[in-house]
């Protein structure tokens, strides 16, 4: 069976992602440097895995960036395809400290490539984001018509800049290369056996992890940024999307790779529902999830929030029959239950 290399497969996409693979009975090996994730994930992954699907995965301790530390991985399994997801993601910090994000983000997929070359690896599907979307005034997303550029952060310029990179390199055929872009929306949610999840280091910047630590007494109340938007109850709308099923449309990408010829060398793919929520119908739903209502309280707006945006989802279901399964109830009880199990995330 194919082998495939999925870095920073300790995060929370990431491990999603191996254990979806290991489940269609792909072999697995990840590299991570826990930079933003920790052993404990991986353990944990490792015991859920053998439990799921008994099968293992072979795991890496490096950096992405390192090229003679690739080198190694790629020497002691051959990779079929590459899943990248390795990256730092903190939009707040990638405005404060905009080099380490634009070192780690782009110097890790001139690493990838420049090692995929010696070795011959072609598959190489890509964590990219709904961030690159630039279009002031379009509220749902087309991969054919919305412009793409600089993004609202330097992270998301990165994304941007990853994504020409990816292409500029497959167009040249300086490298025989096959890209699938994922530019996925808002992931949320945990394995719905809450053994693994998201764990974010210090205050989640995120909606759904602030929501889970104030319903599992972490944090007293959540700030709504904003309830004076042009939607219909005043927050902002997004497309959530389960993990789970993000990490399916992860595995449909890497088979698309694997055994359809013709494809095109660069293919940018949105991952969403095509839903929209806003934050108070995201409350909720977790307050039906937790059964008791989730304090909160209405402060101002957060600076670059955009009222609405959702993925058209046309392309991934006709690309590889891409559809979302599970709902924002599935998002909400999945969390929680995650945060509930584990309220310190690894730790606990
Ligand atoms: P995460 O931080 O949980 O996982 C990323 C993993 O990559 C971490 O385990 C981290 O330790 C590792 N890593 C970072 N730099 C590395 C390097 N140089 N070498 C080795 N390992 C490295 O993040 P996530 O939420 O799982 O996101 C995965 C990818 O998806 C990221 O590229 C992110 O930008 C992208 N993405 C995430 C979201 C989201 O909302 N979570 C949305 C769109 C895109
Ligand atoms: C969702 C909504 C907030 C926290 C971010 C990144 C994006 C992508 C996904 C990687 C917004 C509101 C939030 C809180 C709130 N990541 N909110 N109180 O901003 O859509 O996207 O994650 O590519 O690049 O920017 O997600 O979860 O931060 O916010 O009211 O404490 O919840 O204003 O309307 P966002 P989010």
């Amino acid at each position: 069976m194919s082998r495939i290399l999925i870095t920073g497969g300790a995060g929370y996409i990431g491990s999603h992602t191996a254990l979806t693979l290991l489940g269609v009975g792909y072999d697995v090996v990840i590299v991570d440097n826990f930079s933003n994730s920790s052993p404990k994930a991986v353990d944990a992954l490792s015991a859920l895995a053998l439990k799921e699907t008994g099968k293992q995965f072979a795991f890496y301790e490096g950096d992405v960036c390192d090229g003679a530390f690739l080198r190694t991985v790629f020497e002691a399994d051959k990779i079929e395809a590459i899943i990248h997801f390795a990256g730092l993601k903190a939009v707040g910090e990638s405005v404060a400290i905009p080099a380490k994000y634009y070192d780690n983000n782009l110097r890790s997929t001139l690493t990838l490539l420049n090692t995929m070359k010696e070795f011959g690896v072609t598959g190489f599907v890509f964590s990219s984001s709904a961030t690159v979307y630039s279009d002031p005034g379009v509220t749902k997303y087309d991969e054919a018509t919305t412009r793409v550029g600089r993004a609202s952060s330097p992270y998301g310029t990165t994304k941007v800049m990853q994504e020409w990179i990816l292409e500029d390199t497959a167009l040249s055929g300086e490298i025989p290369l096959k890209v699938i872009s994922l530019r996925y929306f808002n992931p949320v949610g945990a394995h719905s056996s809450g053994e693994i999840g998201e764990s974010p280091q210090g205050i989640p910047n995120n909606l759904t992890p602030f929501i889970t630590q104030v319903a599992v007494g972490k944090r007293e109340f959540l700030s709504v940024f904003g309830d004076d938007y042009p939607t219909p109850d005043g927050t902002c709308i997004r497309d959530y999307i389960h993990v789970t099923d993000l990490a399916e449309a992860h595995y449909l990408a890497v088979k698309r790779l694997l055994e359809v010829d013709d494809l095109p060398m660069f293919d940018a793919i949105n991952i969403g529902s095509g839903n929209g929520y806003s934050v108070f119908e995201v409350i909720s739903a977790f307050d039906r999830a937790v059964g008791k209502k989730i304090p909160y309280k209405v402060v101002a707006r957060r600076g670059g929030d955009l009222a609405e945006f959702t993925a058209k989802t046309e392309k991934a279901k006709k690309l590889f029959g891409f559809t979302t399964k599970l709902t924002i109830d599935d998002m909400a009880k999945d969390a929680w239950n995650w945060q509930n199990k584990h309220p310190n995330g690894f730790d606990d």
